[in-house]
Formats: C-alpha cells, structure tokens, sequence
C-alpha cells in the first residue's frame, strides 16, 4: 500500500512536469495540495493519510463506487428490526453516516416532558380527574429516530411496556380507557399525591400520499382527538417540531396545553413563548457540519478527524460535548440538549453555523469539488427550514458546490432518478425515503 503510494505520487510529479491539463483530471478542481509540491513533500503528503479517493483524484478517474458517500438522518438500517445495515455504511472506504445520538435524546425527551408535569403538578390536570392524559404524533413507525423517540417517551412516564427486551413503540390508535396492550398506565408521585399518567392516543402521522412525519396529518388528528376527548388531554407530544406545531397552531395553544418536539427549528423555538412546552435540539448545526466536512476530508486526502476532533488549520475543531464518532458503525453522531422555557432564548435561529467550526476554508489549498445531496422530502419541516440552510452555509465555508435534490419523501425512485449521471460529481451525500433502501443508491454507484 505504502509503495502504491509512493508510486502515484511519483507518476504524479513527473506529470506535473510536463502539463497540468495532461493528467486526466476532470477539471483543474482536481489539483490537491500535493501535486503543487515538489517530488519529495508530494511523496511525504501521500504516505500520510492520502485516500485512494484522493490519490485517483490526483492521477485521474474515480469510478463513482470509491467516491466519498455519506449517508445522512436515515441512517441504512432495517426498518423492522433497526439493524445497522454494514454493507452500505461500510460501501467504500469513505462512507459514513451522520445523524444523531438517537437513545439518549429520546431519554432527555422524556425526561423533559416528565418534569414539566411534575413542575406544573397543580394546573396540569384539567379536568382534575387525576390522570395526566397525554397524546402522542409518532413520525415514522420504520425510522429509528422516531422509535426511540416513542420508546423514550413512553419509558419517562412509565407507560412503556416491554416486548422482546424493548419498549413496544407501536403506535396505540386511541386508548382512552387505558385498556391498551401497547402501553400501559403510568403513575407519578408529586408531593406525597400520585397521579396516573395515560397514553390517550397516538399515532403515525402518514399521509395518503405515504409521506411520513407529515405535519398537516398530525394538525387533523388533533382535531380528531379533541373533538372526542379534548377535556382529557393535558399534554401533546411529538415525534418532532414539524409535527408538533401543526398541533399546537391547529389546538393546544388556544387551549394552554404545553406541546412538546423534537429538532429546535426556529418557529417551534420562539413558540416556547407562546405556551410550547420544549423541543430538543438534535445540534443540526454540528449535523450539517460533519456532512460535508467528511467529504472534504476525504476529498482532500487528510485524516478523516481533520477539523473534527483534530484543528484544521483555519481553526476549525469540535469538543467531545457535542458529537461522538463510533468506528464500528462508521457513524458520527451529534449530541442532544434539551430547549425550554429556561434556555430557549439562546437558540432562537436554528440556522446559525456552529462558532467553532465556522471559520473559511482557503479555496487554493481545498479547491472547489461538487457534490450530490439530496433531502428525501422537500417538505419536512426539520431538513427545509433547519438542516438544509445551514448545509448551504457550510458548504460556502468548505469551498463545496452542492447541487441539493428535494424528493416527495414518498419514493426513493423520485429521487434516485435524478442522479442520472454520477460521473459528473466528486461525492455523494444521500438522505433516504426508508431507512432499508441503501441499495437502490449504491446500485447507481456500482454501475
Ligand atoms: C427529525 C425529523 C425529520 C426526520 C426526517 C428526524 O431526525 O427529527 O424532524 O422529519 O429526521 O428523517
Ligand atoms: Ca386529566
């Protein structure tokens, strides 16, 4: 591998000498820092951390199967099962996922709404019968961000019930009598008082159309809920923000019923003055960051961590407290906090790039490189108004020319049929329709 190296870098030189233009490049784009070096620091540059990615870069052709790939949100798994599907995480040497740390912000989820009812203990029952009724809008039932959300949800308020080692995140239809097997009661003991806690409704907010996460969906089926049951509902809980405001514009603000979400997005943030009851910030600004920074790392030929856990020299560096990297499912994962009333002011625009990974990339030494990047649907609410926007941001800064692709979030072929010709770009950043079609992308890429 070693001596390869040397060899491309090598045959890279001596091209140098003669022309530029000679070297099979697709475009002068293709210079790395490398081959504007002499024989000796083109060599050492390429015994680094040099990929092959970047290594053909610099010699020629890169067929579409060794161009960096990251995977992004939905992470390739099986929808059933929320297994990690390796195959197409570890599609080439520079594929990657990036999303969030799902578990632990599902629990901070819940927790966030536990705490609210056990804060607002005296006003929070209101129709005083003792039980804190809840609904619940579960996004994708097949999307593991939505089951752990469900799951955390339900084991805060203790009405989760086991199946198979794991809280069944089975949507319940309604269950106003608490006679469910989905779930069960709860109970929360304040100030010597217990009060039980019940799942009154929930379910997938799917439109016709088979978009899920729909929030139109989630606005009817609290008009549904509440014209047979509004009086039992104290709180509204959602899988994310999109979902959650429909609900709260379409009925729990006029009614004082606190909503809670999911993604931090501006509007659900300035909410929180209105009555909102919180959301989580998923750090979408450290998300959109590491999407496309993994493909400059690797487009560029450094080690993968350059401007991540190691300072690029623009300064660009992100701390422990806001992502973690797991080798094993080749996943960065950003961190999650929680957004209330307590905090919220400090989050007011979800589209800000993070200060600490903000600073401009010099355009000779990380050239121009284009990419594909789709958002499986156009419409939903976190990657249009939250996700998107910044990646536009970010892209500037990385020196990236990103051509973005918005699906109908019901078919993958919407999608997959507007990469027609992969040749034209360096790397490829895939946002899915369903978490097990993988396949359908990389299939393109093999060709
Ligand atoms: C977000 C949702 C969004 C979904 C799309 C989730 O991480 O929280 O708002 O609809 O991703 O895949
Ligand atoms: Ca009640």
């Amino acid at each position: 591998m070693r001596m390869m190296k040397k060899v491309t870098a090598v045959a890279l030189a001596s091209c140098m000498a003669v022309s530029l233009a000679a070297c099979g490049g697709s475009s002068s784009g293709t210079t790395t820092a490398a081959a504007e070096g002499d024989a000796t620091e083109a060599s050492e540059a390429a015994e680094g951390e040099a990929t092959e990615a970047a290594e053909e870069a610099a010699g020629g052709e890169v067929a579409n199967k060794d161009k960096p790939l990251v995977w992004f949100n939905r992470q390739p798994s099986n929808s059933s099962t929320g297994e990690l599907d390796m195959t197409a995480l570890s599609f080439n040497d520079n594929t990657y996922y990036v999303g969030f740390d799902a578990n632990p912000g599902a629990e901070l989820q819940g927790t966030m709404v536990r705490d609210y009812i056990e804060a607002n203990i005296d006003t929070i029952d209101r129709n005083g019968d003792g039980i804190i009724g809840y609904v619940l809008a579960i996004g994708d039932i097949g999307h593991n961000d939505s089951i752990a959300r469900t799951r955390g949800v339900r084991s805060a308020l203790g009405t989760g019930v086991e199946t198979n080692g794991a809280i069944d995140s089975t949507p319940v239809g309604t269950n106003t009598d608490g006679s469910s097997t989905i779930v069960q009661d709860g109970s929360i003991e304040v100030n010597g008082k217990t009060y039980t806690v019940r799942e009154l409704a929930s379910q997938e907010m799917k439109n016709s159309a088979g978009a899920t996460w729909d929030a139109s969906t989630a606005g009817n089926a609290i008009n549904t809920w509440s014209a047979s049951f509004g009086e039992s509902i104290d709180v509204v809980v959602s899988n994310n923000d999109g979902m959650g405001m429909s609900m709260f514009n379409a009925w729990s603000k006029d009614n004082g019923v606190p909503t809670f979400g999911y993604d931090a997005n501006s509007d659900a943030v300035a909410a929180i003055a209105e009555g909102y009851g919180g959301t989580i910030s998923q750090h979408a600004d450290v998300q959109a960051y590491l999407t496309l920074r993994v493909i400059r790392n690797a487009l560029d030929g450094v080690d993968i961590d350059t401007g991540i856990g190691t300072a690029d020299e623009a300064g660009n560096v992100l701390t422990d407290d806001v992502y973690v990297y797991n080798a094993d499912e080749r996943s960065y994962y950003a961190l999650n906090v929680a957004v209330t009333a307590d905090n919220y002011q400090d989050f007011m625009d979800s589209t800000v790039t993070y200060a600490p990974v903000s600073n401009q990339l010099d355009a000779a030494e990380h050239p121009e490189k284009s990419v594909w990047l789709n958002i499986y649907n156009a419409a939903d609410n976190f990657l249009s108004a939250t996700y998107q926007p910044l990646l536009q941001k970010y892209d500037d800064l990385l020196n990236l020319k990103v051509d973005y692709i918005g699906g109908d979030g019901q078919t993958e072929s919407n999608i997959t049929n507007r990469l027609g010709n992969p040749s034209q770009y360096d790397a490829f950043a895939i946002n899915m329709v369903k978490t097990d079609n993988a396949a359908s992308y990389t299939a393109l890429l093999s060709q």
